[in-house]
């Protein structure tokens, strides 16, 4: 459904020195991946392995300097007219204090991007619906977000992202700015709505464990080269390249009590 062949992004930084040629740094090298319809890809990595730069080529706010984005066959340009490809593929933002504009009522933000993409319907009867799939209630509509936590304000980006009835979820850590026993809740309702939905998920995450728990498969990154792809599963019981053994050995343990 969502496909990327070849995909290279490199950005060209400022040059130190008036006479040297200018540094390029290579962010994302020749990536490649196949999203099925109701397919949940994990992509992980460490600081600066190009996950963000990776998202953002296949939600089309950035363009490639080589290789495609394709939804459903059709390409996905940057800076061309993405309105088609916007109501399939939806992006929830990692911190829930930023993405809401302060200044609108929660409704009216879950309502505008129903306006924007023209969606069909009832427009009021759609966002009660939203906040209930979200766990809110019906008079959240009229608050500001402020008034929220920041798990509820999670919830209604999630709420916001669903909208338009997305084919596809695209997040770029969304869980991170969410305190332990928060980040369980959201995680457990964004589970059970994608399972609900049958939503194809492409989550960047750096814990691995929300990735285990979440996806069929796992996209290894490291220096922007995609050097392990595979079932989650396999790739968390025997990994073959040693920088995912590396993450793996990372992750912290309970010691057996
Ligand atoms: N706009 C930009 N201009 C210059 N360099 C950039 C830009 N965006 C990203 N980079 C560089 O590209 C590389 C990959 O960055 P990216 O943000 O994709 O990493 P990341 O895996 O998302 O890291 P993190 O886990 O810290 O969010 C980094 O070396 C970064 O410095
Ligand atoms: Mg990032």
């Amino acid at each position: 459904m969502l496909t990327a062949a070849g995909v290279h992004r490199s950005y060209t930084l400022p040059r130190r020195s008036l006479f040297g040629p200018a540094a390029v740094r290579h962010a994302v090298r020749d990536v490649s991946l196949d999203l099925a319809a109701g397919e949940r890809l994990g992509v992980v990595g460490e600081s600066g392995s190009g996950k963000s730069t990776l998202l953002r080529v296949l939600l089309g706010l950035d363009r490639p300097d080589a290789g495609t984005v394709q939804f459903r066959g059709r390409p996905v340009l940057a800076g061309r007219d993405l309105g088609w490809f916007r109501r399939e593929v939806q992006m929830v933002p990692q911190d829930p204090y930023g993405s809401l504009d302060p200044r609108m009522r929660v409704g009216s933000s879950i309502r505008e991007p129903l306006e924007c993409l023209s969606v069909p319907g009832d427009h009021t009867a759609r966002v009660a619906a939203l906040l209930a799939a979200v766990g809110l209630e019906p008079d959240a509509a009229t608050r500001y977000p402020h008034e929220f936590s920041g798990g509820q304000r999670q919830r209604i980006a999630i709420a916001r992202a669903l909208g338009p009835e997305p084919a596809v979820l695209l997040a770029d850590e969304p869980f991170s700015a969410l305190d332990v026993a928060v980040r369980a809740q959201v995680l457990t309702l964004v589970q059970d709505l994608v399972d609900r939905l049958g939503l194809a998920l492409v989550l960047v995450s750096h814990d691995i464990g929300v990735v285990q728990q979440l996806c069929d498969r796992v996209l290894v990154l490291k220096d922007g080269v995609a050097v392990e792809q595979g079932r989650t599963a396999d790739v968390l019981r025997a990994p073959s390249h040693p920088y995912t053994r590396a993450l793996l050995d990372a992750v912290p343990r309970l010691p057996d009590l």
